[in-house]
């Protein structure tokens, strides 16, 4: 945990305008920001202690509602990451000639922040998603916060933008990590500096179909990645090559796109931001990830939960044929949550999926959510409670 809660209270005292959280000063894991970076100034009409932000809840999409504060972490090429600081959300002021702008060398984490029914605010294995982006740093050739760095970063970012996290049932607080190549750099070569940052977002739904069954359309042309390539991590080069095969399914009715290998254009890899899944009689498979799909976080959990129900589960390789004959199919990730698959399209065939009725994703997601939100007893450990 972090420590500075006297040294926090006290700053605060000295600099609180009417408006600023009183309960931030309280917190016990947060680091005092020196006071350059709160811009006091500017804030204490953002900023108040009612326990929510003036959001029409019921309205919340999958847009970007900027909140209040994110974090802030910079080092250069061969230190590793020390202090970070909250700074009011803005924009950044970055070189033309930034590492990322030129070459693509970013990375960044999908987590979600849930508020309970008796008033915890919970996180959901947060670590999984900071190993993530160890894993990705290297692949990319950046240095990459520690886990706890990056843990710490998490709570205080949601901490701080307590007020912005939906009521129960309404939706999450999406926090976003970012790893940025930041330095300038004309030939290509990793940058000279990094750019951590985390900022939130409260969303609800992430498709348009809300929580009714999706339908995907398997692109012939498009790959999302080849092996040898660096689709096994969430750089941030990964998605800009995909959004012309999404708008190209959505122009025709579809919801998205589920990718095929590149070597053989045969077996499943996951649609552009989720894995999935098919079900069949008691057997549950998804793709095994060999380097050309993302782990997800979802994945890895909805894996353990199947296990946990009595489930026959498997990670493999699975051809596209596998789908005629699946009972279920469905999607996971952080932003989808577990999202049901109506039907596939390809080839100009359409295999459809069962929806309706007693679903194995619904339980198995059931369990899942139950768990982010604290209604289900958190025996694994897998969710972080901010005091
Ligand atoms: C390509 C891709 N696959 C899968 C996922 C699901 O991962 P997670 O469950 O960790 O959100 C994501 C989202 O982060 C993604 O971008």
């Amino acid at each position: 945990m972090i420590q500075g809660g006297s040294r926090l209270r006290n700053l605060l005292q000295s600099l609180r305008p009417a408006s600023f959280p009183s309960k931030l000063a309280n917190y016990r894991g947060y680091t005092a920001p020196p006071a350059s970076s709160l811009q006091l100034a500017t804030q204490p009409s953002a900023y108040s202690d009612d326990k929510y932000a003036d959001v029409d809840w019921d309205k919340l999409g999958f847009g970007l509602t900027p909140t209040d504060y994110m974090y802030v972490m910079r080092c250069s090429k061969d230190e590793d990451f020390k202090e970070g600081r909250l700074n009011r959300y803005a924009n950044l002021e970055i070189s033309p000639s930034a590492g990322v702008l030129n070459y693509g060398q970013g990375i960044y984490e999908g987590t979600k922040a849930n508020r309970a029914e008796d008033g915890r605010i919970l996180l959901f294995r947060p670590e999984q998603n900071a190993t993530r982006m160890k894993r990705g740093a290297e692949r990319m050739l950046m240095p990459s916060p520690s886990i706890q760095q990056f843990v710490d970063a998490v709570k205080e970012t949601v901490y701080a933008n307590k007020r912005w996290i939906p009521p129960p049932g309404k939706g999450s607080l999406y926090v976003r990590p970012l790893l940025l190549g930041t330095g300038p750099i004309l030939g290509l070569a990793p940058s000279p500096e990094y750019t951590f940052i985390v900022y939130a977002s409260p969303v609800r739904n992430y498709f348009k179909e809300g929580t009714a069954p999706l339908n995907l359309y398997i692109d012939e042309e498009f790959v999302r990645a080849s092996p040898g390539g660096a689709g096994g991590v969430k750089t941030i080069t990964n998605y800009a090559p995909v959004l012309q095969a999404i708008a190209r399914a959505k122009e025709r009715g579809f919801s998205d796109v589920l990718y095929l290998d590149a070597v053989n254009r045969k077996y499943l890899e996951e649609v552009s931001s989720c894995n999935i899944f098919i079900v069949k009689g008691n057997h549950i498979s998804t793709p095994a990830a060999s380097g050309t799909i993302l782990e997800g976080v979802t994945r890895r959990s909805i894996l353990e939960i199947a296990r946990d129900h009595g489930y026959q589960v498997e990670e493999r390789a699975i051809p596209v044929d596998d789908l005629v004959g699946a009972d279920e199919v469905f999607c996971t990730g952080t932003a989808v949550g577990v999202a049901p698959v109506g039907s596939i399209t390809h080839q100009n065939r359409r295999i459809e999926f069962k929806t309706e009725g007693s679903l194995v994703c619904k339980e198995l997601y059931s369990t899942l959510v139950g768990l982010q939100t604290g209604r289900v007893e958190d025996k694994k450990g897998w969710t972080v409670v901010i005091h």
